[in-house]
């Protein structure tokens, strides 16, 4: 039987890899609980710096909703599944690790939702993106509207959903709906690891505070912003790690972080 979900380590990072290629990981009751059953164990162990949210097989990040399934789902069942969106995965936002999606393919509906709750985006070049349930009558119910609209503004989120257009990774770049597109030649998976060694390696008390100042803005007026990055300026000053970085650039070798 699969296991919807499976979950790799590498030292500091976890790989977490939506296992449905047949429904094209598709987002089903069970995926979606075990989604968030792995979040618990992440969280839980704080020696987790980088999670990456990666799709099984070549064509498909995430299909979205599972169409299947929901055909016989009644309207309170639907209810209760976009309240399960939002306790089950709201944890690739709000948790000490920087999350990032490997759009390995498709990423449409909540697929696309998936990756927006994450704090990066990396994709293959023959990924596509796309909102499309405005043509299935409903709107996108796992957070995209909110998310999609603060990350690359209204007019360009409201083209996506209104019209349901599916766009490819180049565009999506251009956009800011990515951070990167990895050339067909190289493996996403590597590549984006690649990318997020200076994170996966990095001193862990600035990587953290930088983290949760940049989360902090979406949701705080400037000034209160300031007041944040402030209170987390002061922890890394406080830090062993920061006079270690001082310390190595004086005698020009590499610094060691203890994340003290
Ligand atoms: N839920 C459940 N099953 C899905 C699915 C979804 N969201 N998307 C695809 N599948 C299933 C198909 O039904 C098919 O299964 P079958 O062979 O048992 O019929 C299998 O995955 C392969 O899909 P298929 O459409 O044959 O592959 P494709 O490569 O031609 O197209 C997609 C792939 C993802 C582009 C296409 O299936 C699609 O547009 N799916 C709907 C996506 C969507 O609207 N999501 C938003 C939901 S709100």
């Amino acid at each position: 039987m699969t296991q919807l979900v499976r979950l790799e380590r590498r030292a500091a990072v976890a790989i977490v890899t939506l296992d449905r290629p047949e429904r094209m990981n598709a987002l089903s009751w069970a995926t979606v609980q075990r989604l968030g059953e792995v979040g618990r164990e992440l969280r839980a162990d704080s020696s987790v710096r980088v999670c990456v949210l990666t799709g099984a097989g070549e064509k498909a990040f995430c299909a979205g909703a599972d169409l299947k399934e929901r055909q016989g789902m009644s309207r309170a069942q639907v209810r209760e599944m976009l309240s399960a969106y939002r306790s089950e995965l709201s944890w690739l936002s709000q948790s000490d690790f920087v999350c990032v999606a490997a759009i390995n393919g498709v990423a449409l509906g909540g697929g696309l939702e998936l990756a927006l709750t994450c704090d990066l985006r990396s994709a293959t070049e023959h990924a596509t993106l796309g909102l499309p349930e405005t043509g299935l009558g409903i709107i996108p119910g796992a957070g995209g509207t909110q998310r999609l609209a603060r990350l690359i503004g209204d007019a360009r989120a409201l083209d996506l959903v209104l019209t349901q257009r599916r766009i490819d990774s180049r565009e999506a770049l251009s956009l800011g709906l990515l951070n990167r597109v990895i050339p067909a030649a190289e493996s996403l998976l590597e590549s984006t690891l690649k990318w997020l060694e200076p994170v996966a390696e990095g001193a862990p008390i600035a990587q953290r505070a930088a983290l949760l100042a940049v989360r902090g803005a979406a949701h705080r007026p400037f000034e209160q912003g300031l007041e944040l990055e402030r209170e987390l300026y002061e922890r890394c000053l406080e830090s062993a790690d920061r006079d270690e970085a001082l310390r190595a650039l004086a005698e020009k070798r590499k610094p060691h972080f203890t994340g003290k």
